[in-house]
């Protein structure tokens, strides 16, 4: 493990490098962010979002937390989908799980982590709204693997059930939200083949104004 020391040379010696590539990259971030993606993931430090698609400092707005869980009522993640859409106006959201993820584990166990076990509720949900599916798969690795797919599926769902990213589309504008999966076994993400982009997508109960 680096000491604080070495993680701030670290740092010193990342934005020395930076400038020798391109000396006017910080002068232009100082401008402004124009970030293209909105990026919803899990807080597991193996996957720096902007690391794993090769993205830049600027590219990427970031919101993460335990599980990547979307919560209608949780103001911190509203705020980045409301800021984000309506200033920085992003076209892409992004919501990347991962495969191994000890949040969905915890979620589907019965074994306590504490304060925790109450955000990842909102996993727990997930596994409970699927347990049909989940049961059927004999394999514990895929059934985990499948939870963690599903979990993204119900995230995506719960962005865009959001006034905010309703009211975005009912502007007219550009928007498109969707489900990603990352591997930690290979550092490859992959596209679960669920894309929204307009509130015809979405469950008639769940559409508003
Ligand atoms: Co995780």
């Amino acid at each position: 493990m680096d000491s604080l020391k070495q993680v701030l040379e670290a740092n010193r010696a990342w934005s020395e490098r930076m400038r020798a590539g391109d000396p006017g990259f910080f002068e232009r971030l100082v401008q402004a962010q124009r970030p293209e993606l909105l990026w919803i993931g899990c807080s597991d430090s193996r996957l720096p979002p902007d690391q794993i698609v090769g993205r830049l400092p600027g590219e990427i707005f970031v919101h993460r937390n335990v599980g990547n869980v979307v919560v209608h009522t949780d103001l911190n993640c509203l705020s980045v989908l409301q800021y984000g859409i309506e200033v920085l106006q992003v076209k892409h959201v992004i919501v990347c799980g991962h495969y191994g993820c000890g949040g969905v584990r915890a979620a589907a166990s019965p074994e306590p982590l504490g304060l925790i076990d109450n955000w990842l509720r909102h996993v727990r949900d997930v596994h409970v709204a699927h347990r049909a599916e989940l049961e059927a798969i004999a394999d514990p690795v895929a059934r985990e693997n499948r939870l963690c797919e599903l979990n993204v599926v119900a995230q995506v769902a719960n962005v865009c059930h959001t006034t905010i990213v309703q009211d975005a589309w009912r502007r007219g504008q550009p928007l498109a939200v969707h489900a990603w999966i990352y591997d930690l076994a290979d550092g490859l993400v992959r596209d679960l083949g669920l894309s929204i982009e307009s509130a015809a997508q979405i469950s008639q109960e769940y559409r508003v104004g």
